[in-house]
């Protein structure tokens, strides 16, 4: 079976990993959501894929590291995007779990370059429990001492391993971190059929980010990947 996951929500449709987007990808019904978690000054987890808000408004300078929930809930970042979301501010990440369908899978991405949050792991982990979550959801990361630490926390949760560059034998990698690597998530202009027997072969799921060519979607689910990221879930999401 093939699963694709709405990447930052439906993010043509309404602003990236707002609640918005991610209430337009369910109409979609996709199989699988994916989002981006960064963490508050006063440690609220927040939806976003930039360590700062400047790309959705350019007065907003701070980290959001740097700023309160209370004080990112006056940011506005829909206007950048249409007038219609004027006003709109960032989502937390207990916003989109309690409008997500159990049976959609949610990929939640832990970010850190340029800021690694101390103690992100075991907030999320409270957070997803909190929402009955733990069971259907993929934590994914580039950084991947935070896998580590999920894992010292919680040693049977899916793992996604982020990979932007293309590495020498990736499935040897994922084996020699000694960490339970549920799947592999590459960026996908590097991934071809060695690539995925190999991750496959070694008992890795692949999902590759992010496709949005049907030629290209086509080719990667021949060469046998589990599913892919997609702005497009109108075209991509519960194919
Ligand atoms: O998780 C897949 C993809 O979202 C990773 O890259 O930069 O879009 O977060 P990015
Ligand atoms: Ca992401």
């Amino acid at each position: 079976m093939v699963l694709n996951f709405a990447h930052r929500g439906s993010l043509t449709e309404a602003p990236e990993n707002t609640l918005p987007a991610f209430e337009k990808a369910l109409v979609h019904r996709p199989k699988g959501m994916e989002l981006d978690v960064q963490m508050t000054k006063d440690e609220e987890l927040v939806v976003c894929h930039d360590a700062k808000l400047t790309r959705f408004n350019k007065n907003s300078k701070k980290f959001i590291q740097e700023l309160t929930w209370e004080e990112i809930q006056q940011i506005d970042i829909g206007s950048s995007f249409s007038e219609e979301y004027k006003e709109l501010n960032l989502t937390r990440l207990e916003d989109v779990l309690s409008i997500t369908p159990v049976e959609v899978l949610l990929n939640v991405e832990i970010k850190n370059i340029p800021v690694i949050y101390p103690g992100i792991e075991k907030k999320l982990l409270d957070c997803l429990e909190k929402y009955n979550r733990l069971d259907n959801v993929i934590i994914s990361s580039f950084d991947h001492v935070a896998l580590q630490n999920i894992c010292k926390l919680h040693s049977t949760l899916r793992l996604g391993m982020l990979l932007h560059y293309r590495l020498l034998d990736t499935w040897k990698y994922a084996q020699d971190s000694g960490l339970p690597i549920y799947s592999i998530h590459p960026n996908h202009v590097y991934v071809d059929q060695t690539f995925v027997q190999g991750c496959k072969n070694a008992g890795f799921g692949v999902y590759p980010y992010t496709v949005n060519d049907w030629e290209r979607y086509k080719e990667l689910v021949d060469y046998g990947v589990n599913g892919v990221f997609s702005n497009q879930p109108e075209i991509f999401g519960n194919k």
